[in-house]
């Protein structure tokens, strides 16, 4: 019996399959940190590289995987077209390093290769938003920007999610508590927002008035280095073989330690990206995609709504949002218009 037959056989059709999920997401660059971040973001994903087969391999390989997998379907390809109907286009595509060479050329390297990228993503997912992994993530997002011609706001750089995280683990390995309990961001390049830190909303800053200082008796401030500086500096020839564009740029320190122990980093930015991944294809408030009116703090003005606060919720509190959600939608469905 054909595969064909079968199907029809033991399939009664309703609709044709529209082919995208609506969840899509493209990944260019199935290197190391491509694919740490297809394994986090478990959805529909098309995998795009200049090395076709390296991207059949890492196809087969997460395929055969599938059956133990909620949801996830990969493709892959050296075309752009089977992209088509992404939600989020993350881009890990990238270039290292060479011996002698400057880091403005490496730089400029990356740009020829975005070159290739940006505008063929832009053609297949005109309404997409580009998610910038690769280094230095700070320039290359502002150099996928001026490619694509998108608003700015379609067009953004994974920046330092990893380093904030890095740093809320080394605050839970000193207070002895999960990172999930410890609060705390590095932003611009390697800023850290020491007045921010926080457990439970209990500032360290109001404990420990030192906190974070040359002064302060504990130290705090070597979490920081140690996300910023982990060890020392690798030596040259380490730099030059193993270390990619970003450690031209400043924002590389936080690595070395990994990247001379592993030779790369990966699993860090894999999960890093699938959260920020998530949090654009669940959209709307708190992840609530169904079409319901319940409260949530506002700022009103003539306009009726100028803001809605962006509320940190704890998962359950989430989850009862989630409940009273169902319960609305449920009625909404049942009514007659
Ligand atoms: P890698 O060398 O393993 O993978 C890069 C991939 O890009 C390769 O498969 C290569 O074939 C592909 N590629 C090169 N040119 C291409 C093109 N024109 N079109 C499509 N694909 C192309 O490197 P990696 O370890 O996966 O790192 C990728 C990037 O992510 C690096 O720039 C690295 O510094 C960066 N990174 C960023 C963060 C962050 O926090 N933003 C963290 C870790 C790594
Ligand atoms: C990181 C990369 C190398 O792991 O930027 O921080």
């Amino acid at each position: 019996m054909s595969s064909d037959l079968v199907k029809e056989t033991l399939l009664t059709k309703m609709k044709t399959p529209s082919g995208s999920s609506g969840s899509k997401v493209t990944i260019v660059g199935a290197g190391q940190v491509g694919m740490a971040c297809a394994f986090t973001i478990i959805t529909q994903i098309a995998l795009v590289d200049v090395l076709a087969d390296r991207l059949e391999g890492e196809m087969m390989d997460l395929q055969h995987g599938l059956t133990f997998l909620k949801y996830m379907k990969v493709q892959a390809s050296t075309d752009y077209s089977i992209t088509a109907g992404s939600k989020v286009c993350v881009v890990t595509a990238g270039s290292r390093q060479k011996e002698g060479e400057s880091r403005l050329n490496l730089v400029q390297r990356n740009v020829g290769i975005f070159k290739q990228i940006i505008p063929q993503l832009v053609k297949y997912n005109p309404d997409a938003i580009i998610l910038v992994v690769s280094n230095p993530v700070d320039l290359l997002t502002w150099v996928a920007w001026k490619l694509s011609g998108l608003p700015s706001h379609r067009v953004i750089g994974s920046g330092t999610n990893l380093d904030s995280s890095r740093f809320r683990v080394l605050m839970s390995e000193r207070l002895g508590m999960a990172p999930s309990s410890c609060h705390g961001w590095i932003i611009g390049e390697h800023v850290p927002v020491w007045s921010g830190v926080n457990v439970a909303g209990v500032r360290l800053l109001d404990l420990n008035p030192k906190f974070g200082t040359s002064e302060d008796p504990d130290k705090w401030n070597e979490i920081h280095m140690d996300v910023v500086q982990r060890s020392s500096p690798p030596p040259p020839s380490l730099l030059l073989d193993q270390l990619d564009a970003l450690n031209a740029i400043s924002s590389y320190f936080s690595a070395y330690k990994i990247i001379q122990l592993k030779g790369y980093t990966s699993w860090g930015i894999g999960v890093s990206v699938g959260v920020i991944c998530q949090a654009i294809l669940s959209n709307g408030f708190h992840g609530i995609q169904e079409e319901v009116f319940l409260s949530l703090p506002c700022v009103v003005g003539e306009n009726g709504i100028n803001y809605v606060v962006k509320q940190t919720l704890t998962e359950d509190e989430r989850n009862k949002l989630q409940e009273s959600v169902r319960t609305i939608d449920d009625i909404q469905k049942k009514l007659k218009l």
